[in-house]
């Protein structure tokens, strides 16, 4: 059986994980039987091919690439023979034309770019349909959680009324090191170094990325186009970090919970910061940690909890999509 080939765009918190786990697997794979294949990464998109990059090192040793696979010419990741593209670069700009030109030629993408799915979901869905190929996304939405195979195949529940969560693990840490005395900027700050936060932070803040995965399980829960959802939203900033202080002073605790629920023939969705009591279930929700609920006609109440934020937590979820 020859070796899947993936072309990979991006070598950051994510992509450099996923060269890890691909590593790790490739060693433990000598030593036992196993029914998916082998993979080799053709080539890996940056933006500087001169950066020094460990996980690469360690993927050139194990041969799962080649130490000629840096390139930052965008336009050149697809050349040759690519089963998969994986898009790790975040953004909607290379990401799209990307994702675009991979679907067009029939190319299978997983992608963990919630932005772009958000804008675009539903097009590059049906762009995927038109090349008889696929676009997956489990990374997109909370990390390791396996929310979007679970939500859009049914086992989630079928006839979704409600969804519900806290989707953002940066400002769900920034929350609890704010509850345990941290300043906000210092919370920030540590959240960018441990690999939680996107590029640009303020995303994570003021609630754009919860908006972002909150369309895009809309997108799947109701099949409503992600873009044409309205969402109220209020994120976190320096009036909510106090509010987030005096309430763990009183053993409460603020989150920030994202809803979108059926409303007569309509949708209502909302991002707020919530307060809850300290032992209530949304309090239990630790560091970069998500938890989503959906409530269905068939199931009532299904809850899910896990990390929702971190290069190996997403590259995890990523590889389960390149192998499925
Ligand atoms: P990151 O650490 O900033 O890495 C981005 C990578 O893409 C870097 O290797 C960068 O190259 C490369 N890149 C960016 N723009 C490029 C361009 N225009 N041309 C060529 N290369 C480019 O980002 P990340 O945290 O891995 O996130 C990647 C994606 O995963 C985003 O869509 C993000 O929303 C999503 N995601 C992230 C997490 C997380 O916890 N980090 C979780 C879920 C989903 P250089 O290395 O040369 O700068
Ligand atoms: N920045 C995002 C978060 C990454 O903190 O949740 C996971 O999507």
């Amino acid at each position: 059986v020859r070796p899947l080939r993936i072309a990979l765009a991006g070598c950051g918190h994510v992509g450099g994980s996923l060269l890890d786990l691909l590593s790790a697997r490739h060693a433990e794979r000598t030593s036992r039987v196993s029914d998916t294949p082998d993979v080799h990464v053709t080539r890996i998109l940056v933006r500087d091919a001169s950066r020094e990059r460990p996980a690469l090192a360690r993927a050139i040793g194990e041969g799962i690439t080649s130490d000629d696979a840096c390139i930052t010419e965008a336009q050149h990741l697809l050349d040759g023979d690519i089963d998969v593209l994986v898009e790790a670069i975040g953004g909607t700009t290379t990401a799209r034309v990307l994702v675009e030109t991979a679907l067009q030629r029939g190319i299978r993408v997983v992608t963990a770019n919630k932005a772009l799915l958000s804008e675009q979901g539903e097009a590059l869905q049906t762009l995927a349909s038109q090349h008889g190929t696929r676009i997956d996304f489990e990374g997109a939405v909370c990390g390791a959680i396996p929310i979007v195979r679970c939500v859009r195949s049914g086992a989630a529940g079928v006839g979704i009324t409600r969804v519900s969560g806290i989707l953002n693990g940066t400002s769900n840490y920034v929350l609890e090191q704010i509850a345990d005395g941290l300043s906000l900027d210092a919370a920030v700050a540590a959240a960018q170094e441990l690999g939680y936060a996107e590029a640009d932070p303020t995303r994570d803040l003021n609630g754009q990325d919860i908006e972002d995965k909150l369309r895009v399980l809309a997108w799947l829960a109701f099949g409503i186009d992600p873009q044409t959802l309205k969402v109220t939203r209020r994120g976190l900033d320096a009036e909510i970090a106090l509010w987030a202080a005096q309430a763990a002073a009183e053993g409460d605790r603020v989150k920030l919970i994202a809803t979108c629920e059926r409303d007569g023939d309509g949708f209502v969705a909302r991002i707020l910061p919530t307060r809850v009591r300290g032992d209530d279930a949304w309090a239990a929700v630790r560091g970069p940690f998500n938890r989503v609920v959906i409530e269905s006609e068939s199931a009532g109440s299904i809850a899910f909890q896990g990390p929702g934020a971190g290069g190996l937590a997403t590259a995890g979820a990523v590889l389960a999509d390149v192998l499925q």
